[in-house]
């Protein structure tokens, strides 16, 4: 059967849907809703970035984004509601003085780009969106496509970042096609994601106290306006594999959410950061350019826009600006996956400072060169 459509521009078996992301019209998401109540795999634009859904109840959906991934097993999924309604089938309760915590960071950041791991509801959802743990990281996020597919579908959605694992998350469909195309049933398109970085996970750490496993979105200093504590998990704090207050090494422990130990993010090209004060920064990285040039290898700069002419790669992006980090966490990704189209196999990458969501980025650029940090 060819149930091709006008708004259908699909690949291989994928279909795709073009809707507003910003006010999805009656019916545009219908589709999209019924296959994943038949236990379709459907990538959706969030706030952050773009999520590959599935029904979180049923394992061989579930299976499914990890095979069209290449997820590794042990690492356990988040789970997207619309309604926190929902959250009562999904979680157990808390006691007291965490609820009330829970309640207030609901509150404050939901719909947003904050994931909260509470303890699970023993069978609520398939094992393999928990990797076997005794928690489920939920959220809800802040997109009206994602909202309306959630709550069209009937399902709370078990949705990872839609991209190859290994590979920097989509922030625009194009990128998931790239990496997912023929592999899953769905793209519902809606545009660029918001943020461009994932959410932040937090666990409640017990009394009026939350940790963060994962930086995001949701910057620590937002996180202090509600709750009386906020710690880090270690590989998750400032300057954690950036060679300061954190070492590679920190990375490389156990991590409290399983895949913050994976390497993440990366373009093809070796990538290394570069901290220090500006002008030293980019003296050292025009002499690398200049030399790495001198032996033939194809050179990338990655840098604020402040900065940006400098310097004479072959290929120069700019991140986004300093006095602005939104605009670099929105361009982060999407450099990365243009250093790749564009074959470059040297890249060199400017740091920004480890406040706001500068803490997100620089956890990323990190993760993205490998931990490969010279301080000049
Ligand atoms: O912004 C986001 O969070 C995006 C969009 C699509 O919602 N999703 C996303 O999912 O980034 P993913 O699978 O790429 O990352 C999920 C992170 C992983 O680091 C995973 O280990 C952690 O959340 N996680 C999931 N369940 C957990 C749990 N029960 N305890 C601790 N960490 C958990
Ligand atoms: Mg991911």
């Amino acid at each position: 059967m060819n149930t091709n459509t006008n708004t259908n521009t699909g690949v291989g078996n994928t279909r795709v849907w073009q809707v507003s992301g910003t006010a999805p019209q009656a019916g545009e998401l219908a589709e999209a809703a019924a296959l994943m109540r038949e236990g379709g795999t459907i990538a959706f634009p969030t706030e952050t970035v773009y999520g590959l859904g599935a029904d979180a109840r049923r394992t061989e959906a579930v299976e499914r984004i990890f095979g069209a991934k290449g997820r590794p097993s042990d690492n356990p999924l988040i789970v997207h509601i619309a309604d926190t309604a929902q959250l009562a089938e999904l979680t157990l309760p808390l006691g007291a003085e965490e609820a009330a915590l829970a309640e207030r960071l609901m509150a404050r950041f939901w719909p947003g780009p904050l994931t909260l791991v509470l303890p699970v509801k023993p069978g609520a959802v398939s094992p393999r969106v928990t990797a076997g743990l005794d928690t489920v990281a939920v959220r809800m996020p802040a997109h009206p496509v994602a909202l309306q597919l959630i709550a069209e579908s009937g399902c709370p959605l078990a949705a990872p970042s839609a991209n190859r694992s290994g590979r920097p998350s989509p922030t625009l469909a194009a990128h998931v096609r790239d990496d997912l195309s023929g592999r899953i049933d769905g793209i519902v398109d809606g545009g660029a994601a918001g943020v461009g970085l994932e959410s932040t996970v937090v666990e409640i750490a017990g009394g009026d106290s939350v940790r963060i496993l994962r930086p995001g979105g949701v910057t620590a200093e937002a996180l202090r306006e509600v709750a009386a504590h906020v710690a880090y998990d270690a590989v998750a704090a400032p300057g954690a594999g950036m060679g300061e207050g954190g070492t590679a090494a920190d990375a490389a422990a156990a991590p409290r959410s399983p895949g913050m130990k994976y390497a993440h993010y990366a373009p093809q090209g070796l990538m290394q950061l570069v901290k220090g004060e500006p002008d030293a920064v980019s003296a050292y990285i025009r002499a690398e350019t200049a030399a790495a040039r001198e032996r033939g290898e194809r050179t990338g700069v990655l840098a604020f826009a402040e900065h940006a002419a400098r310097y004479d790669a072959d290929c120069v992006l700019v991140v986004g600006s300093l006095a602005q980090l939104e605009t670099a966490a929105h361009g982060l990704y999407g450099a990365l996956r243009e250093f790749d189209a564009r074959g470059v196999q040297r890249i060199w990458a400017e740091t920004c400072p480890e406040h706001g969501i500068g803490h997100a980025l620089m956890n990323r650029l990190a993760k993205a060169a490998g931990h490969a940090v010279v301080r000049v």
